[in-house]
């Protein structure tokens, strides 16, 4: 059944894929109702896909050659549950999300206050096109549902890179039918931080997870 909801999905990629990204990336869903009508729905639906991502990061193999996770950045924090999630599994680190939608990060500073983490887990106002974050200061990008209202993908991926130390990693997930073609993803990143590098596109977990999404993972080429 998950499958053959997975199947229909995978048809709806292209046209409707591109039709929804360019309504999202122009519409400002995000604006104050926007952000209230998603925060009233979407985070009960989403915990099992925020508990697996918040998974995947921790135990993310390409990080190994790092001497630990000391910090993360999620792009398109939203409600701020996944950052949570996130901080939760990695104690003392500092974990930093930023969305363009002020209601968002209202919702997600008062939930970091809330779990008592507000002091390793901060919320900020900002483009992911333009980060107002320094360069190499992250181990760990990641991001959910977002990638599809990027309106400048590639300058979010340069952006993404910039921040990463080398040898850091970029996961990033999406709605399957949303989600751009391996080949578009390489044009986004040519001739950015994760110049050259592979871009692995794929499913993760299984069932429902893997019905609805993608992800890509990125990794930020060690310096020689
Ligand atoms: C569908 S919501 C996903 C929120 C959250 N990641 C989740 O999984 O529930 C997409 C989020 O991406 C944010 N967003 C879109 N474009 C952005 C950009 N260029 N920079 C920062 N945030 C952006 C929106 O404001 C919105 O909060």
């Amino acid at each position: 059944m998950v499958a053959a909801v997975g199947g229909l999905l995978v048809v709806g990629r292209g046209h409707i894929g591109r039709l929804i990204r360019t309504i999202d990336q122009r519409a400002g869903v995000f604006a104050p109702r926007g952000a209230g009508r998603y925060n009233a729905v979407a985070p009960a639906i989403l915990r099992p896909l925020y508990r697996r991502v918040a998974e995947d990061v921790v135990t993310e193999p390409g990080l190994a050659a790092l001497p630990e996770i000391s910090a993360v950045l999620e792009i398109g924090s939203g409600p701020g549950e996944l950052a949570i999630e996130i901080a939760r599994r990695l104690p003392g680190r500092e974990v930093v999300g930023i969305d363009l939608a002020e209601a968002m990060i209202e919702r997600a500073v008062e939930l970091a206050r809330t779990a008592g983490l507000d002091e390793r887990v901060r919320f900020e106002l900002a483009d992911a096109a333009a980060l107002p974050l320094p360069e190499a200061s992250f181990d760990v990008v990641v991001s959910t549902l977002s990638l599809h209202h990027w309106s400048d993908p590639a300058a979010v991926f340069a952006e993404a890179g910039r921040v990463l130390r080398p040898g850091g990693v970029a996961l990033i997930y999406d709605l399957r039918p949303f989600a751009y073609t391996r080949r578009e993803l390489e044009v986004f990143l040519a001739g950015g931080p994760f110049g050259g590098a592979p871009v692995e596109r794929g499913h993760f977990a299984s069932g429902f997870l893997a019905a609805f999404f993608v992800r890509i993972r990125l990794v930020r080429p060690s310096r020689a």
